[in-house]
């Protein structure tokens, strides 16, 4: 239990990390508070009309995501790696650093699930990748993917991975709150419409 403990609060650290907020500002674009849907993720800063930038945002807030759990899977055991996911998770979602504002979850969530079981990362982006090029809504096809991975992860023979990613599931949905009353009045802005 101290380990599963260490490994949440290494998550954490870790997961708080806010790439996104980072690489703008170095880059001195406007800022993404301010633009599109106010949100720190690698969709908000396509808006700046920056590819490369947000390119790096998502593999930043992906890569910290599968570090953390990696990490924690060498040093010790499955265990402490679904700690560290939910630890990087929640550390993307409400960091510290910027007063517990984080970002939506949606590439943390693909960096934690490569780190735990890379099948179903693919299986994510799988799905993301064909409901955006349908319906080019960055947060749909999150959201349509988050679905599916809890049952897929039950569906390979990881029930208690399937229960971890519900909560993961959960948590997204509720940060995409404010995408699924604009998806449904119509309103989302769909990915490569500038802010
Ligand atoms: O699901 C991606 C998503 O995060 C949407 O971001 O900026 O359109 O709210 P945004």
């Amino acid at each position: 239990f101290p380990n599963g403990l260490i490994a949440f609060v290494f998550g954490y650290l870790l997961g708080s990390i806010p790439f996104g907020m980072i690489l703008t500002r170095i880059a001195g674009t406007q800022d993404l508070r301010s633009i599109g849907s106010g949100n720190i993720g690698a969709t908000n800063v396509l808006r700046t009309g920056r590819r490369g930038l947000a390119a790096a945002t998502l593999l930043g807030d992906m890569l910290k995501g599968t570090a953390a759990v990696v990490i924690a899977l060498l040093l010790s055991g499955p265990g402490a790696a679904m700690a560290a996911t939910l630890g990087a998770f929640l550390g993307h979602l409400f960091p510290v650093w910027l007063k517990f504002r984080g970002g939506k979850g949606v590439a943390t969530y693909i960096g934690v699930l490569l780190g735990l079981f890379w099948p179903a990362a693919l299986a994510f982006c799988a799905i993301w990748l064909l409901v955006a090029f349908t319906t080019r809504y960055s947060s749909l096809s999150a959201l349509l993917a988050s679905l599916t991975t809890p049952l897929l992860l039950w569906g390979f023979g990881h029930p208690q991975f399937a229960l971890l990613f519900a909560v993961l599931t959960t948590l997204l949905w509720f940060k995409h709150r404010e995408n699924i009353t604009r998806l449904i009045a119509g309103s989302e802005g769909r990915i490569g419409a500038k802010a």
